[in-house]
């Protein structure tokens, strides 16, 4: 929920730091900090708000000196978002600054036994305990200090620490938080996320759980919880410096909008193959598939409702049955699973603090896990069984976007081979479906091209007091993930709902004017959920509908209406949740909301 940078080099590193922060702004924006050392002097400067304001305070960091430091972006868990309680953490006696992107669960009984030691602490936050726990530890060696503290510390961490006595180095831990290295010529670095550092290198370590690197400016060494060292891979990252920028656009959320063709061509490309599907990668080629009797799909936010889509296409494809669950639920529910349970994960950021523990504590039961990933090296494709990638190149903008579809894309793929190879399919079958989700890319640009239409709607809906998002099977997958991007950019209360669920209570709240988004995509319950457009017309609703090209009946009940290309029904989530990305977008930016970074939200919810 954090973001962390450190640098080592010849040049001046605040700068650098600074420009790092900005790329990880979107992981946590309440509050930053950096710290700098010179001279055997450490130098913080730090504050609550977002980079700009530290750019600002620190004339671009001009005014801090030093070719060696540490920064920090925050989303607040202990304590409020105060210029005191960002980081970094300093010792008492300013030898030591820590950067910490985590949750340390024992802080309270730490806290309680560095103050009996005469500690001071400045802050409510958790991370205190971590600068004065390694203070208590040293004893003239930087890393042993750095090492014993972290042994002490229970729950979550990718740590950055100086030390004013040995300043040619940076000290980074990871457990259960992302942190790579950054290895360049003359100069390293690491980051939370590979966005940091892409202007200067593409060269990069991930640490994995329990390990330390040791980083100057010509050296990375890597070692384990035990202090023993480990060889460590180097891994060449791809994508351009462009891919992390906003290329033009107003917002990230419109350009990674924009981008949904060709990520979902990205996501498919590697896979399909003269008719077949293949999963080289991620060694899921060779994978029994008669052996699953179930398929548990688990996930947060709208990788959940990527799964809840995904759960028809299985059903309907694989004659298999699918339960998809919320991962903060499943990981409590004493799951009943085997080992003819598939499991599969849903994740962009592969970091998702609820959707780790749900997949380790099925696999603990048995599960084989499947994970469907976008961020490289993430926690969620280490730990899987197989992974997939979503190759949908970075997401920076809170709300998802191409993440979903990519995953859609990745679910209907699966869904394929799996029923090809079940002989739940017939070939024909298979060769028209695989056919069809070939034609996705064009029909999402179709959708895309309704972009100014959508725009002048949105004048129409962005002062409603309330939006309903209604439809049935993957109607109603849509409508969930349609109404999640509405709340979260535009702050406009919005509610889905399965279109056949209203009579059952929520119909009561439909009135005059109140607006209804209708998806009306999936052709087999097209007559079905024009009965409900009627039902909330005669109570005085205003209708937006969503639906396929041909669907001329539409055209009676609906107010507006917006066709999307025809499409195979069960894939038509894929597609139909363009015009509303695009709708969100447009009643955000409406409502002069900061789309990008949405309040009280983060991009990667490593926290619980
Ligand atoms: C989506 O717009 C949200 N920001 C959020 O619901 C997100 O999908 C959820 O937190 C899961 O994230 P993940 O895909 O990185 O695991």
């Amino acid at each position: 929920m954090c973001g962390v940078i450190g640098y080592t080099g010849n040049m001046e590193a605040a700068p650098i730091l600074l420009e790092g922060l900005k790329k990880l702004e979107y992981r946590g924006y309440d509050s930053a900090g950096i710290a700098v050392l010179d001279k055997n002097v450490i130098s913080i400067s730090k504050v609550s708000g977002r980079i700009a304001h530290l750019c600002e305070k620190t004339d671009d960091g001009k005014l801090l000196h030093g070719c060696i430091g540490i920064g920090h972006t925050r989303w607040a868990t202990h304590g409020a978002p105060t210029d005191t309680n960002a980081h970094p953490h300093m010792s008492n006696d300013g030898r030591f600054a820590v950067v910490h992107n985590g949750i340390i669960e024992n802080y309270l009984m730490l806290r309680d036994e560095l103050k009996a030691k005469g500690y001071h602490f400045e802050s409510q936050t958790d991370t205190e305990v971590i600068v004065h726990l390694i203070d208590m530890y040293d004893t003239g060696d930087f890393r042993k200090a750095v090492m014993k503290a972290a042994s002490r510390l229970q729950g979550s961490y990718a740590l950055g620490v100086i030390c004013a006595d040995d300043p040619d180095k940076l000290i980074a831990v990871r457990e259960y938080s992302p942190l790579l290295i950054g290895v360049g010529i003359g100069e390293n670095y690491f980051a939370s996320d590979v966005t940091a550092i892409v202007p200067y290198t593409r060269n990069v370590i991930y640490l994995d759980d329990g390990q330390l690197a040791e980083i100057t400016k010509e050296n990375i060494v890597v070692y384990d919880c035990t202090g023993k060292k480990v060889p460590k891979e180097i891994n060449h990252i791809s994508w351009d410096v462009q891919d992390a920028e906003k290329g033009g656009y107003a917002h990230f959320m419109l350009k990674e909008i924009m981008e949904q063709p060709g990520a979902v061509k990205a996501a498919m490309t590697p896979r399909m193959k003269d008719g077949e599907i293949c999963w080289e990668e991620s060694g899921l080629d060779s994978f029994d598939v008669h052996s699953v009797s179930r398929i548990v799909i688990t996930a947060c936010g709208s990788a959940y409702y990527a799964g809840s889509a995904g759960r028809y296409v299985f059903e309907q494809l694989c004659r298999i049955p699918v339960q998809v669950e919320l991962a903060s639920e499943l990981r409590y529910s004493n799951p009943i699973i085997d080992g003819q349970t598939l499991l599969i994960v849903l994740s962009q950021s592969g970091e998702t603090a609820d959707t780790i523990a749900a997949m380790r504590e099925c696999m603990k039961r048995g599960a084989k896990s499947l994970a469907i990933v976008n961020v490289v090296g993430s926690t969620i494709a280490k730990i899987a069984d197989h992974t997939v990638y979503t190759w949908a190149g970075p997401e920076i903008a809170v709300a998802t976007t191409k993440g979903y579809t990519t995953q859609l894309t990745v679910l209907y793929l699966l869904a394929l081979w799996m029923g090809r190879k079940l002989g739940t399919l017939d070939e024909e079958s298979y060769h028209m479906l695989y056919e069809s989700i070939r034609a996705l890319p064009k029909v999402i640009q179709d959708a895309l091209d309704m972009n100014p239409m959508i725009k002048k709607l949105a004048g129409k809906y962005h002062d409603a007091k309330a939006l309903f998002f209604i439809g049935r099977n993957t109607d109603y997958a849509t409508a969930l993930e349609g109404a999640l991007k509405m709340k979260e950019i535009s702050y406009l209360h919005s509610e889905a709902y399965a279109a056949g669920e209203l009579k059952h209570g929520t119909i009561a709240l439909i009135d005059d004017h109140q607006p209804v988004i209708a998806l009306c995509c999936n052709s087999l319950l097209q007559e079905k959920t024009i009965s409900n457009i009627v039902e909330v017309k005669a109570r005085g609703a205003e209708v937006l509908a969503v639906t396929c090209k041909g669907n001329q009946n539409i055209l009676s009940v609906a107010d507006d209406v917006l066709y999307i290309p025809k499409v195979e029904p069960i894939f038509s989530t894929v597609a139909e949740i363009i015009p509303l990305q695009l709708l969100a977008y447009y009643v955000a930016e409406e409502n002069g909301c900061d789309i990008d970074k949405p309040k009280n939200l983060a991009k990667s919810v490593t926290v619980e």
